[in-house]
């Protein structure tokens, strides 16, 4: 069983309060939230403004994806809002190691985010001081695109890695996942599926929830 975490990228921002009861009242684990900046990718979505109003509303985990360069000049700011983790991209660090640190020193969890094209052994040398991997399984940027299937492989790869060295860190998989591939998503090794569309364009998210919940 994975834990869920539905992205609101995909929620209704008109009747903001309504989905964030919705997804208090499922059996949803985390909120994932994602912050983009019209720089590092080609979409521009939210930030700590938002995202201190929703978590407010949730005593869940508010899982931060930012899609942002320089994160570490607003670090502070997502803590401020309520952020329970904060992941930031491999691709938009040149001082990744300093950005987890940072991200540590402000008292929450630190995620490391991977683009399609970038290999997982990349992580090697970073993955003892994180909590968590986001491994894209799209480009990131909009939500609703299709599942790239050689992330499967991406998965299990660092599936291995992360168990050979008896670590302790979850592997979230964002981007494209549906009913249909989220069983094969968690057998090749994921802790954390991140969902969009598939459950807020579903007619019934909260059930949505529990369906991926079940597999
Ligand atoms: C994409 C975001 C994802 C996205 C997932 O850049 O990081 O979290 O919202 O949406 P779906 O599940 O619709 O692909
Ligand atoms: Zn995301």
């Amino acid at each position: 069983m994975a834990l869920i975490a539905p992205s609101l990228l995909s929620a209704n921002f008109l009747q903001l309060r309504e989905d964030c009861t919705m997804l208090n009242n499922s059996e949803a684990d985390w909120f994932h939230l994602d912050v983009m900046d019209g720089r590092f990718v080609p979409n521009i979505s939210f930030g700590p403004m938002i995202i201190k109003f929703i978590t407010s509303t949730t005593h869940k985990v508010c899982d931060v994806h930012l899609m942002i360069e320089e994160p570490e000049k607003y670090a502070g700011a997502f803590q401020e809002a309520g952020a329970t983790s904060l992941t930031v991209h491999f691709e938009a660090c040149k001082h990744l190691h300093s950005n987890i640190q940072q991200i540590k020193s402000l008292g929450m969890k630190a995620g490391v985010a991977i683009n399609p094209h970038t290999p997982v052994a990349l992580l090697q040398d970073i993955l003892a001081d994180i909590d968590l991997v986001c491994l894209m399984s799209v480009n990131p940027g909009f939500g609703g695109q299709s599942f790239i299937p050689h992330s499967i492989e991406k998965i299990a790869a660092l599936k291995k890695m992360i168990s050979d060295r008896d670590l302790n860190v979850l592997i979230e998989v964002d981007g494209g996942i549906n009913l249909e591939n989220a069983s094969l998503i968690i057998a090749a090794g994921a802790d954390v599926l991140v969902a969009g569309n598939t459950i807020f364009k579903s007619a019934d998210p909260a059930f949505t929830i529990s369906q991926l919940k079940k597999l």
